[in-house]
């Protein structure tokens, strides 16, 4: 269904986007039937209003104590919720992994940053938002690797009124596409761009607003942004102090596999746990 997202909107049995409808109204029922099942186990007590998304939104009460959103919206808000926050991510740590297999010096440093927060705490204590703050470091990488690889390529603008852009009228009503690479990739705003170099945000406020979009900009801006955040860097510190890779290996195309293994840390002694990162569009060959 994802795939089918930007496909052409030509609804005829055969295409892509004929495809995407019938999935996204499969995916729709699914939801509905979640909501269901949760709106029972709430009114008999068998769930707490805060135990997830679901609950929560069917839990939100205005003042007189009726249901905030009607269930089509609650639908809605999960389905947008599991399109927006799940690959996106899912994509973003795979492509980190990927830049830190490949870039032994900026891997060195991430390390030595989470090595440094991992010895402040006590064995099996949780991470904090302090320690977050911390990952000025990782956080760099992190961008440097949206910039280049954006994990969302853009996204669909209604023009309010007419606007001139660059000498071309864009009529009001007119839908428009703005595209991540266009900023991210131009040489004024990010001097040579292909090169990874995440030091180029040490100044950060040397980017001009709304170049590095990869959350988006504006009131439409990616309301998961804090949560990603937050989930790529403790996915990353995790990572890079008890694993390290042991092999990268490039297929086709993007295809890639990356394999890591336990290292020696304070947190396993070299066991001979190993997995696979597998970045591909093909199915990966059995022999692997
Ligand atoms: C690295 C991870 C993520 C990236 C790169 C990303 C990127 C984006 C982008 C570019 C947009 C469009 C913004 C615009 O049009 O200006 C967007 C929208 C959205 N994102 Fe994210 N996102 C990420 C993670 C998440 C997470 C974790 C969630 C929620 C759990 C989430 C929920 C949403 C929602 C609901 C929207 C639609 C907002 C609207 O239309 O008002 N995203 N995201």
């Amino acid at each position: 269904m994802l795939k089918r997202l930007w496909a052409l909107p030509i609804n005829l049995p055969f295409t892509q986007y004929n495809r995407g409808l019938r999935e996204s109204v499969r995916a729709r029922d699914l939801v509905k039937e979640l909501v269901q099942e949760k709106r029972v186990l709430l009114e008999k007590n068998g769930a707490s209003p805060h135990q997830d998304l679901i609950a929560f939104l069917l839990s939100m009460r205005d003042e007189d104590g009726k249901q905030v959103l009607t269930e089509k919206e609650i639908m809605q808000n999960v389905v947008l919720g599991l399109l927006g926050g799940y690959e996106t991510s899912a994509i973003t740590i795979t492509f980190i992994i990927r830049q830190l297999a490949n870039e032994p010096t900026v891997c060195a440093a991430v390390l030595q940053e989470q090595q440094e927060i991992a010895k402040s705490k006590a064995s099996g204590e949780s991470l904090t938002w302090e320690d977050l703050n911390k990952m000025k470091y990782t956080w760099r990488v992190v961008m440097e690797v949206m910039r280049i690889f954006p994990p969302v390529f853009g996204a669909f603008r209604t023009t309010l009124t007419d606007i001139e852009f660059d000498g071309y009228l864009i009529p009001k009503g007119w839908q428009i596409f703005w595209a991540a690479p266009m900023t991210h990739m131009d040489s004024s705003i990010f001097p040579e761009p292909s090169k990874f170099n995440p030091n180029r945000f040490e100044k950060q406020a040397s980017v001009p607003p709304h170049c590095l979009v990869p959350f988006g900009g504006g009131p439409r801006m990616c309301p998961g942004n804090e949560l990603a955040r937050i989930e790529t860097l403790i996915t990353i510190h995790h990572l890079v102090t008890q694993y390290e890779c042991v092999q990268i290996i490039t297929l086709v195309g993007i295809q890639c596999r990356i394999l890591l293994k336990d290292c020696q840390s304070k947190f396993g002694q070299g066991n001979s746990h190993r997995f696979h990162i597998s970045l591909s569009q093909e199915p990966v060959p059995a022999s692997f």
